[in-house]
Order: structure tokens, then sequence, then C-alpha cells
């Protein structure tokens, strides 16, 4: 166990901002150099975070330091090239952003590497520390409901953006339950040109081994979530049992109703709330190895597998079985299936983003 943790970040953009600020603020760490590729970016980062070890290539950079923690925070068409330099580096965790990849042919890849190093990985499903997240999940795991049968998410944006969130926190709703099978459908062109390749709009259900069935909607279809105004945030997941239900909304609170009454609170989904305790659990995981941390990537690749396999059944029909077992290129499928008609809208908000 180390009194510190040096770390190097990667990408400097507004998610790795995000991590430095919050590794610099946890006294268990301490930022020993960034990296971005863009030397102008690279440069406002430095002078903001006070961190003059620096460089724009990320091999070079961990290479030279050794870090304990290899972070980075690049958009998800670079994954294992940076998984493969954390692993070189020498680090004991990699720290990465959702989704795990943009294809289950990389995201085996990634594993299968990990897996062989032996190296810690996270993968920033931090949303989950929110207080009203903790609500929703605390009133499920209590009990309250009963024996859960259905959990169900949807969210605004795009599936390579919030799809990944929706599952990764219904799965612990849901007492990460391995899932057998999924299936699903799709529409809408627009999005799979984005740097979050996705369908306009994805809906799809899993079917988990205990029996409980996951209902989700990601994009243009997804219904609206009225108590929420801000686009992005206007997601909502929750369970369901024989005696209620508990759901959280990202943007607005949480709410609960069971046999003994009707429940409520607030929370808003916050980096600066949300982060702190993510980072802390490195510290506590890699001080502890029995201290696993709630974001691990094992559970995560989980949930990366299920979208992925939504993406098969979308491309080829049916249901898909899971665990998968062979790699494929999703998107390539998604692009040549998904039909060339615009996707139909569920709220007027959304017309901004899926217009194409
Ligand atoms: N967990 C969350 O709540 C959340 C929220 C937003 C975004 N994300 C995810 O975070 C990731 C990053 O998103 P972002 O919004 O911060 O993107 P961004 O575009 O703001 O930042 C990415 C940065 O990486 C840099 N970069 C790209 N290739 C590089 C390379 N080879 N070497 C060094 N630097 C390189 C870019 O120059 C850029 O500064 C994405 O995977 C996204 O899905 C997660």
């Amino acid at each position: 166990m180390k009194d510190r943790y040096r770390v190097v970040v990667v990408g400097m953009g507004k998610r790795g901002m995000h991590h430095a600020s919050a590794f610099q603020a946890n006294p268990r760490f301490e930022i020993a150099g960034i990296c971005d590729k863009d030397e102008s970016r690279l440069d406002a980062a430095s002078a903001k975070l006070g961190v003059t070890a620096k460089s724009t290539d990320a091999r070079e950079l961990a290479g030279s330091i050794r870090p304990d923690v290899f972070c980075f925070c690049t958009l998800p068409n670079l994954r294992m090239p940076m998984i493969r330099i954390g692993v070189e580096c020498g680090a004991q965790l990699i720290a990465m952003e959702k989704p795990v990849a943009l294809t289950s042919s990389e995201g085996m890849q990634v594993r299968d590497l990990l897996a062989a190093s032996g190296v810690k990985a996270v993968v920033s499903h931090q949303h989950r520390y929110g207080a009203h997240y903790r609500k929703a999940h605390e009133v499920i795991a209590s009990g309250a409901l009963g024996k859960i049968h259905t959990v169900y998410g949807t969210a605004s944006g795009w599936m390579m953006h919030m799809l990944s969130h929706l599952i990764d926190y219904t799965r612990w709703f849901n007492a990460e339950a391995e899932a057998e099978w999924v299936m699903a459908q799709a529409s809408g062109r627009g999005k799979l040109t984005d740097v979050h390749p996705s369908p306009d709009y994805i809906a799809g259900v899993v079917h988990y081994a205990n029996g409980v069935h996951g209902v989700y909607e990601c994009g243009a279809g997804a219904p609206d979530v009225p108590e929420v105004d801000y686009w992005w945030r206007k997601a909502r997941m929750g369970a369901q049992g024989p005696d209620g239900f508990a759901e959280v909304l990202t943007g607005n609170g949480w709410r609960a109703v069971t046999r003994s009454g009707a429940w409520s609170g607030e929370g808003c989904m916050n980096y600066d709330l949300d982060m702190p305790p993510y980072i802390q659990q490195m510290a506590d995981w890699l001080d502890d190895p029995s201290r696993v941390h709630e974001c691990n990537f094992d559970s995560a690749y989980k949930g990366f597998e299920i979208m992925m396999a939504f993406c098969r059944s979308v491309a080829n029909g049916g249901q898909i079985a899971l665990p998968l077992t062979s790699g494929a290129d999703e998107i390539e499928l998604l692009r040549s299936s998904v039909p060339d008609r615009k996707a139909v809208l569920a709220m007027a908000a959304s017309a901004k983003e899926y217009a194409s």
C-alpha cells in the first residue's frame, strides 16, 4: 500500500479534466503527468492543473513515468491502443471511460489483455454515486418491492453515450444477475456517423438469469422524462416488483411506492459530487484487493456485451444468446442493416439532435 498513487491522465477534454481535477483533490493520488495530442489543449490543462510533466505522446509519457494508475479519457474510437499502453507501462490500475469499446471484437481484445495481464481496470459509470441513485438502489435492495421482476431504463441521448449507463445501473439494481439473451430493434441512421456511432433509436429487452426482464430505450423514440428539463439528463431507470417500484431520474431525484407508502427525494447528476467517490474507490481497491471497485471492468464488460448483443439482434434479427462467443463489428452490422428511414420522434425536444 502506498501513501500516494501516481497517475497519468491522457485526453484533456471534458472528462479528462474531470478526472484530473478529482485525482488532484484526493490526497491518495498525485498527477505525475498529462497528455493530449492537441498541444493547445495540453498547455491549457497544464496551466490549470499546475502539472508540468506533459506530452502529446501517451506511450512516451507513460513509459517514462511508469505510473500506478493509467487513466485515459479519449473518444470511443480509441480503446485497445490505450489499454496496451496502460499494461505496458506497468500500471496497477487502468481507468477508462465508457463505452468499453465500439465493437465486440475490440471489447473482447480489451477483456483478454486485461485478464492476461492481471491489471485492475475501472470504467466510468459514475452516475451511480449520486445520492438519488443510491437511494433508489437502497429501496430496491431492501426487499420493499418484493422479488423484482422488471428493471427498465430510458434516455433521450443516443446509444453509445447513454445505453452503457442505463444497463450498468439497472444491472446493479438487479444484483448484477447474468444476462441470458436479448432482442432489439433500431431506427434512424443519422447518428451512425457520429463519434459515438449509434442508431438514432434503439429499444430492446434483456432476459436475466434470475428471471428479471430489462426493458431499455435509447435515443429518438425514447419517451420524454417531463420532470427533467435538461435534455441530456432525461433518463429514467428503475425496478418493479409485486409490492411497488423505485426509480431514479438522472436530472431530478428519485421516487418509490411500496406497500408502506410513497417516498421521493432530490438529486441531480453532478460530476463534482459523483467523481470523488469513484476516484476514492480506486485507492481502496489498490490498497486492498478485496475491496473491488463498484465500476470494475468485469461488471462493465457484461453491460457492454448486452449493448453489442442488442446491435446484433437489430442486424440479424431474433434473440441473441449471451455470453457472446466470438467478436464482430457491430457498427458495420448496423450500417448495413438499419433502414434508410428517418426515426420518428417521441418528443419535439429531440428534433435538434435527430433531424437528419
Ligand atoms: N461517464 C460520463 O458521464 C461521460 C460523460 C461524457 C463523456 N463520457 C465519455 O468520455 C470519453 C471522452 O469524452 P469527452 O467528452 O471528454 O471527449 P473530448 O473530445 O472532450 O476529449 C477527448 C480528448 O482526447 C484527446 N485525444 C484524442 N486522441 C488522443 C491521443 N491519441 N492521445 C492523446 N489525447 C488524445 C483529444 O484531443 C481530446 O482533448 C468518451 O468515451 C465519452 O463517451 C463519459
